[in-house]
């Protein structure tokens, strides 16, 4: 059942669990997450970046609704990282009901206007708005953001974007990256429990690819309720689908019920470790 976001971490408040939000750029993406929450029975969220939505356009965001309405657990769908209203106008008047207002580009003041612009068109509808602080390094849908520009979170910040946003959930950078960890992941996990002391919605962990267990089960312990999951059930369909080029005679059909199979078993894994199963 199409749930909205609001609903969906609150049901992961009341657990102490976290929920998995899952980039979707296809129809088999979209089929994998959901294989895996249902059978999980587990409340799932499909995210769409807005690169989707300049190559497949509103075809992908009708069909990431629809399945998630046809879904038996609650599923909700979120448009992640967007720069921009005009983009998210769009979605908007397709139906989708949760973004992510990305400022983190901008100046402080900027970032709030930004923000709290969206929160307020958001509202009229009863809409969900993640906002973000900081500045996440990686690289996600061919956009780098080098080392040098990154920002960690700053606590206090953070109380004061969140009063004068009205923001729904906050994003943190707190050593995260977008992408593959080069390193063992570092997360500064004294400034995420300063973060979450001094404000009161929930928090976001975005780069949750390649971060090992006790690290997750420690950020849920201090407050995050939502981790975003991309390079892992992207390299598993790369994966997938590349072992199958190069036969000219294979069955297409068959080559995404694979990719379906190698992606939904990830998302699995990630939602078990989320919920704390
Ligand atoms: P990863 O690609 O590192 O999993 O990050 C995904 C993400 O944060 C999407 O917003």
């Amino acid at each position: 059942m199409l749930a909205s976001t609001r609903d969906i971490i609150g049901i992961a408040e009341e657990e102490g669990i976290a929920v998995g939000s899952f980039n979707v750029y296809n129809l088999e993406g979209v089929v994998a997450v959901i294989r895996s929450s249902e059978q999980e029975k587990l409340p799932v969220i499909l995210q769409i970046a807005p690169v989707s939505l300049e190559s497949v356009g509103s075809a992908l965001v009708a069909l990431t609704l629809a399945m998630a309405e046809d879904s038996t657990v609650p599923t909700s769908v979120h448009l992640d990282h967007c720069p921009q209203q005009d983009q998210i106008d769009r979605v908007v008047s397709m139906g989708l009901r949760s973004v992510m207002a990305d400022g983190s580009h901008l100046s402080y003041e900027e970032n709030i206007d930004f923000t709290f612009n969206v929160v307020n068109k958001m509202r009229s509808f009863g809409g969900f708005v993640e906002g973000e602080l900081g500045r996440l390094t990686g690289t996600e849908d061919g956009l780098t953001i080098p080392e040098y520009e990154s920002l960690l979170t700053d606590p206090d910040q953070a109380a004061d974007y969140c009063d004068k946003t009205d923001i729904d959930a906050l994003a943190v950078c707190v050593g995260n990256i977008h992408g593959k960890y080069i390193q063992e992941p570092k997360l500064d996990f004294d400034r995420l429990s300063t973060i979450r002391d001094s404000v009161s919605v929930p928090l976001v962990l975005h780069g949750a690819s390649g971060l090992p267990e006790w690290m997750i089960s420690r950020a849920i312990d201090l407050g995050v309720r939502k981790f975003n999951v991309n390079t892992e059930v992207r390299t598993a369909f790369l994966e997938s689908v590349s072992s199958g080029v190069g036969d000219k005679t294979l069955d297409l059909a068959r080559l995404m019920e694979i990719s379906i199979d190698s992606m939904s078993q990830v998302v699995t894994s990630k939602i078990r470790q989320f919920s704390g199963r």
